[in-house]
């Protein structure tokens, strides 16, 4: 054995699937009628017909994966409700409801709540914080991490706490195309074994850059040119990736860690700041 040899040979980690549930939202009444984020231009028209399209293929590729998918029946006058991560956060037999930012979406907390109270959950509670559910708090391994900075607050880190008795991460996002969590970061394994994340740096505070690297020394990091298609904005079954085609650079670095990416067009999702993980709660019973 030459000098220079590992002493141990080491493997990539295998990837496993594991079934997932999800609830998801039709974009029956989807529109940009107002502008909360950057990506939203009310002058720039939406295909409602390939919106349809698009999201049922979506939905489909889950499904074609082995998941469970359930639906909630879109409201008009809620046009952004198609962005189902928002509607909560759901843990275990857990869940608490979102509280939204804006008035604009103010009417979807209580039509996510009224669904998760009849999902067969032990225990359904109304936030008393703003927090846009899966939005800005993601799982992983033992412990969730929280966005703040534009939508879900400092307090409603706090109240994930307290309603799930988990250790709660909070991170800075500062950079307005990245207003939720789930734009700027990716679980790709949420397994306490071997975690694993993708982010891209430039969307969060220095301090939370520094956090990001102590907990993740080995994440894969998002070239910009990613990011801004939403790349990162991806949903994972531990080995399948679902995310924006248009994130090649990203889809490549998934590929040489193991992961199985799987490419969809959400473009018209896009124009109000949405990709596949926004359009995706995950039941996580
Ligand atoms: N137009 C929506 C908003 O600005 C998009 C929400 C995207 N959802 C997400 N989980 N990032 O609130």
């Amino acid at each position: 054995m030459a000098d220079s040899a590992p002493l141990l040979t080491s493997t990539a980690t295998a990837r496993v699937a594991r079934r997932r549930r999800y609830l998801m939202c039709p974009p029956d009444h989807f529109a940009v009628s107002y502008a909360i984020n950057p990506w939203m231009d009310t002058a720039r028209p939406i295909d409602l017909a390939l919106a349809r399209r698009q999201w049922d293929r979506l939905r489909r590729t889950y499904t074609d994966l082995g998941h469970v998918v359930e639906t909630i029946a879109s409201e008009p006058g809620l046009p952004d409700m198609v962005f189902a991560a928002n509607g909560g956060l759901v843990i275990g037999d857990r869940a608490l409801g979102a509280r939204f930012a804006y008035p604009q979406r103010a009417g979807e907390g209580p039509a996510y709540l009224d669904w998760l109270r009849g999902s067969g959950l032990t225990a359904v509670a109304a936030a008393e914080q703003v927090n846009e559910g899966e939005g800005d708090f993601l799982t992983v391994g033992d412990m969730v991490l929280a966005g703040t900075g534009f939508r879900t607050t400092l307090a409603a880190h706090a109240e994930v706490r307290e309603t799930f008795g988990l250790p709660v991460v909070s991170l800075r996002l500062v950079d307005p195309r990245f207003y939720h969590l789930d734009t700027a970061l990716a679980v790709l394994d949420d397994h306490p074994d071997h975690t694993t994340v993708a982010y891209t740096p430039e969307a969060f505070s220095q301090g939370s850059r520094e956090t990001l690297r102590r907990l993740f020394p080995d994440a894969i990091l998002a070239a910009p040119a990613d990011a801004a298609v939403l790349g990162l904005n991806a949903v994972s079954d531990g080995y399948h990736v679902v995310l924006a085609e248009a994130a090649t650079g990203l889809i490549a670095q998934l590929r040489e860690r193991g992961f199985h990416p799987i490419g969809v067009d959400l473009s018209e999702l896009l124009k109000a700041g949405g990709g596949a993980k926004c359009c995706t709660l995950e039941i996580r019973t």
